[in-house]
């Protein structure tokens, strides 16, 4: 059983150790390992050419153009079975650094994508699908603030889960971190989660693990959150009255019941729609693909050609010589 570290810190700083701290507990359970700091890798942002999911979804397979680190660190990712990632935190959420490989992991790596892709491969022909991308992996993240200014980063890394379906352990924050390695409360529950990390990921080893509907499964191990399906803090309030869970995607109204808040929606409605869920993923590819043909014909008119020509003729991007 292999348990990779991410640390996206400065080098030998809070986020390293506290990462390393988890490998330790991994150890104990008898895991492989192997530790990465990404500030030392080359990651560029995604460009949103889409050329990765044309190429998956005409039998091709789902490289990206881009060339850089990603695709090595693509590929240890998915040899693990379990990754913790230990991510500062900028701006109350996570650094650019940990967006360019959430981006750079959709769609090309989601998995409803990558579904439809291996069904395409062995009923039409093509390139299969690399079984290691359809592997179940468990997933712990480790949030590191210099302060508590912290309220949409927990969102952000089960978002990141989201994308290939990997199942949820563990989601927590560290905050006033930057002296971390003198508290040995923060040791021990980092520590912890390297060890629950590693007792889910034996579970994959041994052919017994179940994943959940969603992101989450029996093995959860995080905040309970506001949200039952997915425990996500974060909402998107409406005007009209209702609220939209920000990470799953539920929608349904917010009450506050004896001091506390309580997320209710209509579950046989949106759990089917459920972002984390694969029946949530294909109704969503469908919704894509019909808006993509649509666009596609759209586009094709003189009326487009010429309203793209005036945008494109208007004003030229300049950039350092
Ligand atoms: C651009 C930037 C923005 C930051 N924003 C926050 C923030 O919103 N909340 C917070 O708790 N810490 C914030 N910090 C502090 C970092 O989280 C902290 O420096 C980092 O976790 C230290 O980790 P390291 O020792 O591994 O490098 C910010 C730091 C930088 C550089």
């Amino acid at each position: 059983m292999k348990i990779l570290g991410l640390s996206g810190g400065t080098p030998n700083g809070a986020n390293d150790a506290l990462c390393k701290e988890a490998l330790m507990g991994a150890q104990e359970v008898g895991a492989e390992l192997e530790f990465i700091n990404l500030n030392t890798l080359d990651l560029k942002p995604c460009t949103g050419c889409k050329a990765c999911v044309m190429s998956l979804f005409s039998g091709k397979g789902n490289s990206c153009v881009l060339k850089d680190d990603m695709q090595w660190l693509t590929d240890k990712m998915c040899e693990a079975d379990g990754i913790v990632f230990a991510i500062p935190i900028f701006c109350k959420t996570a650094p650019g650094l940990f967006h360019n490989i959430m981006d750079r992991f959709g769609p090309r790596m989601d998995r409803g994508n990558l579904m439809i892709a291996q069904k395409i491969a062995e009923e039409h022909g093509g390139k299969p699908v690399n079984p290691m991308y359809l592997k179940e992996k468990v997933v712990s993240y480790m949030g590191i603030g210099g302060s508590d200014w912290a309220t949409r980063i927990q969102c952000d890394f089960a978002t990141q889960a989201l994308t290939p379906k990997w199942t949820l352990i563990d989601n927590q924050l560290f905050p006033w971190s930057l002296s971390i390695i003198m508290n040995d409360e923060a040791i021990a529950k980092a520590h912890q989660m390297g060890v629950d990390l590693a007792n889910a990921a034996k579970k994959i080893v041994d052919g017994t693990f179940v994943p959940g509907h969603g992101i989450i499964n029996e093995d959860y191990k995080g905040p309970a959150g506001v949200c039952p399906h997915c425990h996500s803090n974060n909402f998107y309030l409406q005007e009209d009255g209702t609220a939209v869970c920000c990470l799953c995607g539920t929608e349904g109204v917010m009450k506050n019941v004896d001091g506390k808040y309580v997320f209710e929606f209509d579950a046989e409605k949106w759990i089917p729609h459920a972002h984390d869920s694969i029946p949530g993923k294909f109704i969503h590819g469908g919704d894509i693909q019909r808006n993509e043909a649509e666009c596609r014909e759209l586009m094709q008119s003189d009326e487009a050609k010429a309203r793209k020509a005036k945008y494109r003729d208007f004003i030229k991007s300049t950039k350092p010589c």
